[in-house]
């Protein structure tokens, strides 16, 4: 799968499209949350890019800042997916509000993971937010409560995303269109 030879990169969500999704994203954060103890999960590397530009825009006096970084593996045939932490949050979640920050959920298995982990930590809420919800490839039950954008089809890459490590750096998302 790593060795295609990609044709075109297709324009999926543009620059402009993504920042005003993301204020309105931001809009309901702020909404929910107010200033109650909180803290925004990055999830490395996909999620650094609509992380950095969600946060910015968030307005709660008390947010802290964390990043995760998780390893799977088994990847593809993806029911026997094995997630683990490769690095985990170095602040104390306990009785605080937690908002993991996704670049993309597809199968589910690593916020499965994820969602579990912080679960067992007695955090004050749990929630998700995710720049695309690929929603219907789902194979476990995970749910996004904030989705910037529904997507069922398409390997996408740029604004985060990658192929084999590649385009995470575009500011916009794009499909790639194989040779
Ligand atoms: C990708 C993506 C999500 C996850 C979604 O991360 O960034 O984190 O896979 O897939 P799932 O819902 O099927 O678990 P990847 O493991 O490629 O790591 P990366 O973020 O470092 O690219
Ligand atoms: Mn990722
Ligand atoms: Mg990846």
């Amino acid at each position: 799968a790593n060795d295609i030879k990609v044709k075109e990169l297709k324009p999926v969500f543009t620059p402009e499209q993504i920042a005003a999704r993301i204020q309105e994203l931001a809009a309901e954060i702020n909404a929910e949350y107010g200033d109650e103890p909180m803290v925004a999960v990055c999830v490395l590397k996909g999620g650094f890019m609509f992380f950095s530009d969600l946060v910015r825009f968030l307005h709660n006096k008390n947010l802290e800042l964390d990043f995760v970084r998780l390893s799977s593996y088994g990847k593809g045939s993806s029911s026997s997916k094995h997630v683990i932490f490769s690095k985990d949050v170095e602040i104390d979640i306990c009785g605080k509000h937690v908002l993991i920050v996704e670049d993309i959920v597809d199968s589910g298995h690593s916020m499965r993971f994820l969602l579990g982990q912080f679960a067992a930590r007695k955090a004050r809420s749990l929630r998700l937010a995710a720049l695309v919800d690929k929603d219907e490839r789902r194979e476990v039950d995970v749910k996004v409560d904030f989705a910037g954008f529904k997507l069922n089809q398409g390997f996408i890459v740029g604004y985060g995303l990658d192929y084999a490590e590649h385009y995470r750096m575009l500011p916009g998302v794009f499909e790639v269109i194989p040779e």
